[in-house]
């Protein structure tokens, strides 16, 4: 639950994300969120469940977290093709959640929830050690000097990721700004938690197999960036 103030913000002192909301839904989209979307969202008003998975309906091996899906096509493509994991997704873009909502509809995926705000909402709700993925994948840069206040990967959010990691958890980042990705590098490597695993340079210039490209990956490559691919191990 995102707590809004009066200037539209939420609770958290700086907002990450742009806009709310885009152009009118389709019906069918509209559809989903009223009906689809409240059976999806876990409810952050009752304490968290010792063990996330049973906030799905049938028995799973992990919970994986994706913090900012957008669009939601990693996090569709993860749950097909693991079908065995529970798969938590934040995104307070209601557009980015309808198109998730009409990828879970279309392919009949019960695997999914969806916290339709804040990320650093549910992860201060999640249970220590609950969550055995995360991914952040090409968080808003805020490339301007004055705005790099409002990037999602604060110490603070890399401390509390690794208090909701599994020990040998594993933590995704991707970024086309490479300021950001050498902030993350330092902000992480700093944190003391966690191990980068890549032993050679293309281990961080090309996207692993498990890993679908996204919309907003697409559209940097077709500008002419190249992003990262970083992968950490929880201690
Ligand atoms: C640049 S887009 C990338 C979307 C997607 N991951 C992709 O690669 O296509 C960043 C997304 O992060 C979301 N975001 C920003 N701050 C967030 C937060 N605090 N919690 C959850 N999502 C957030 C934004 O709404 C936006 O959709």
């Amino acid at each position: 639950m995102t707590t809004e103030t009066r200037d539209g913000g939420d609770a958290h002192p700086l907002r990450s994300y742009g806009r709310r909301k885009g152009k009118r839904l389709t019906a069918r989209k509209a559809a989903l969120v009223a009906d689809l979307l409240p059976r999806l969202r876990p409810d952050l008003s009752h304490p968290a469940p010792n063990d996330v998975r049973t906030l799905f309906d049938r028995a799973l091996r992990e919970a994986w977290l994706e913090i900012g899906f957008g669009g939601g096509e990693h996090l569709l493509w993860q749950a097909r093709a693991n079908p065995d994991i529970g798969m938590i997704g934040c995104e307070p873009f209601l557009n980015g959640v309808a198109s998730l909502l009409g990828g879970i509809d279309d392919h009949g995926i019960e695997t999914i929830l969806i916290h339709d705000g804040d990320a650093r909402d549910l992860i201060a709700w999640l249970p220590d050690a609950s969550i055995s993925r995360a991914f952040i994948l090409f968080p808003d840069p805020w490339p301007k000097k004055r705005q790099a206040k409002r990037r999602l990967l604060t110490p603070a959010l890399v401390r509390s990721l690794a208090r909701i990691l599994q020990p040998g958890g594993e933590l995704r980042f991707a970024s086309d700004d490479m300021n950001y990705v050498r902030a993350a590098l330092f902000t992480i490597g700093r944190d003391g938690d966690y191990v980068w695993t890549a032993s050679r340079a293309n281990d961080w210039r090309e996207r692993p197999a498990d890993w679908p490209e996204t919309r907003y990956e697409r559209k940097a490559l077709s500008e002419g960036r190249k992003p990262s691919y970083l992968c950490f191990r929880r201690r």
